[in-house]
């Protein structure tokens, strides 16, 4: 009798002690406890005008939702020029894409690869090529993506972006970077930050330049405005991109122009090159592009000489030709007649912007005074000069007059930043260790992983689940061995 008790007695503790268990692992999910949360993958090809770079992003699967989640694994960059620039031998486009796949196949784990989504994005390099001729837009494009497929990966296509795209995402991953959307709060929630403003994004490619802010008043040009929800937050934008004034189209304007204004077609003389520097081209090199007017006066392909003549006072006039200051219709403007609202709050200048800027040690925010007399004396030197005193530097290093007084004249004439203004712009490469530019924002849009309405989970909620779940196991445990222990008590006795 005593031992059909004890025996009832056990069957019900272990009945308990399972019960328990089995009610936690529904409770808390197998998965969460028991496996690391996943890290995901993603992939974006920047096939820019001058050259194509390859952005592998990482994050993990469990808080995909929130800001400043996604990072930058590897920023790999394509060798050769821009796939626009393989019009006529489309299929070595593909070919140049292979070296970075492989990079990206090394470092995304083999069993993550099919699910990693993958894009290749273009921008004002294509925009031109398909104005040019569509067809060998087309043919490039074909023989990326022939590239692409050849990988296991979950390629969701090749595409030209929009100029306001373009504009757009970079805006977004200027401020998801900066966590100025959302923000993990002290009340352990997703949060807009109160006093944060949103961030401007300054952008300036070879073929193109992006400005994108959020202006004080409405927007009176539609084509020129965006509109988001983000986190449950609408956002009025002004963005606008200038074709034909990225830094490598402008200064070929600027070449053809003072061709124009020479005495001697053959021989240009260059006051944005320094003194001492000379180098040859062609006609044919010269005008292949529709951002060059072609010449007043046709010619067949003919050998140019371009000799510097370091003047940087004509060479500040020259470069103010290449825009139309007149605001034409509208009351504010940008430059060519563009409406532009006034500047207004921080804002982040990258790409070209930052890369010249950083040769000349101005992104430290300097006054505007002393970037002005930094560039005019940068520009004085001579050829034997700047070889001397950066040797490392001798494939761009006559550039970098041309291109510092081009960035001042679009920054103050063309968008309008004066001296006030001028210590709102932060030159930046990269933010929370990733490169700013437009490819995180279009992934992070493409992937659906900036929701429109405001976040509701918490995001401590994952170690919560890991402790109650550990705290109930050490309980069972206990529990069973009491009762086992008990068992074996009154047995002995
Ligand atoms: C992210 O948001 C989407 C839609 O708002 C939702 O379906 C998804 O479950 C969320 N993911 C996480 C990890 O919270
Ligand atoms: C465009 O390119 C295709 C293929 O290279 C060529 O056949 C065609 O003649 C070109 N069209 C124009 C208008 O140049
Ligand atoms: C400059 O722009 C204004 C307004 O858009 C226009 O009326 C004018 O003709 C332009 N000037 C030149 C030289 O293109
Ligand atoms: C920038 O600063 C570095 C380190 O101080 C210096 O070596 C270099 O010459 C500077 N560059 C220019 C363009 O002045
Ligand atoms: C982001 O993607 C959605 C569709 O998923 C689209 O409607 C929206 O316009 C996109 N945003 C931008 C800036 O392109």
């Amino acid at each position: 009798m005593e031992h059909k008790a004890k025996a009832v007695a056990v069957l019900l503790a272990a009945t308990c002690v399972f019960s328990i268990i089995a009610l936690i692992l529904t409770v808390v999910n197998v998965k969460d406890v028991f496996l690391p949360p996943s890290t995901k993958y993603g992939l974006v090809f920047d096939a820019g005008s001058t050259h194509t770079s390859l952005y592998i992003y990482q994050w993990s699967a469990d808080k995909e939702n929130g800001t400043g989640i996604v990072s930058q694994v590897e920023a790999c960059a394509v060798p050769g020029p821009g796939i626009s620039s393989y019009a006529d031998n489309p299929a070595l486009a593909g070919a140049s894409l292979k070296p970075c796949l492989d990079k990206a196949m090394m470092i995304v784990p083999a069993k993550l690869q099919r699910e990693t989504p993958t894009y290749l994005g273009a921008t004002a390099g294509m925009r031109l090529l398909r104005e040019q001729n569509s067809t060998k837009a087309d043919q490039v494009f074909a023989e990326v993506a022939k590239a692409i497929r050849q990988y296991p990966v979950d390629f969701r296509g090749a595409q030209i972006l929009t100029g306001n795209e373009e504009g757009s995402f970079g805006w977004i991953t200027v401020n998801y970077l900066l966590e100025t959307l959302i923000k993990f709060s002290f009340a352990e929630k997703w949060e807009r930050p109160q006093a944060t403003e949103v961030l401007g994004a300054l952008d300036l490619g070879g073929a193109s330049t992006q400005i994108t802010f959020q202006p004080g008043g409405t927007i009176e040009d539609k084509n020129t405005s965006v509109l988001f929800r983000l986190y449950g937050t609408n956002y009025s934008l002004y963005t606008h991109s200038y074709l034909c004034y990225g830094q490598t189209q402008a200064l070929k304007r600027l070449l053809a122009a003072l061709r124009e204004g020479s005495s001697s077609p053959l021989r240009i003389l260059h006051p944005c090159y320094p003194k001492g520097y000379q180098e040859n081209t062609t006609t044919a090199a010269l005008y292949d592009s529709p951002c060059v007017p072609t010449p007043s006066t046709p010619s067949t392909a003919e050998a140019l000489t371009v000799t510097g003549t370091g003047d940087p006072v004509a060479c500040r006039a020259a470069i103010q030709k290449l825009f139309n200051f007149t605001c034409g219709a509208h009351r504010t403007c940008g430059f060519n007649g563009i409406y532009q609202p006034p500047v207004r709050g921080q804002f982040f200048a990258f790409s070209g912007f930052y890369y010249t800027f950083n040769f000349l040690n101005l992104t430290g925010q300097q006054s505007l005074g002393y970037v002005n007399s930094t560039i005019w004396a940068f520009c004085n030197n001579t050829w034997k000069e700047l070889v001397e005193n950066f040797p490392q530097d001798k494939e761009r290093l006559h550039m970098y007059c041309s291109t510092a007084v081009y960035i001042l004249t679009l920054l103050l004439e063309g968008y309008k930043f004066d001296e006030h203004t001028w210590s709102s712009i932060h030159f930046s490469r990269r933010a929370a260790n990733t490169d700013i530019g437009w490819t995180l924002g279009f992934m992070l849009n493409l992937t659906n992983m900036i929701p429109t309405e405001a976040l509701v989970y918490v995001k401590g909620q994952q170690p919560g689940l890991w402790a109650s779940a550990i705290f109930f196991i050490v309980l069972t445990t206990v529990v069973g061995l009491v009762a086992i222990f008990l068992q074996c008590f009154w047995k002995s006795k």
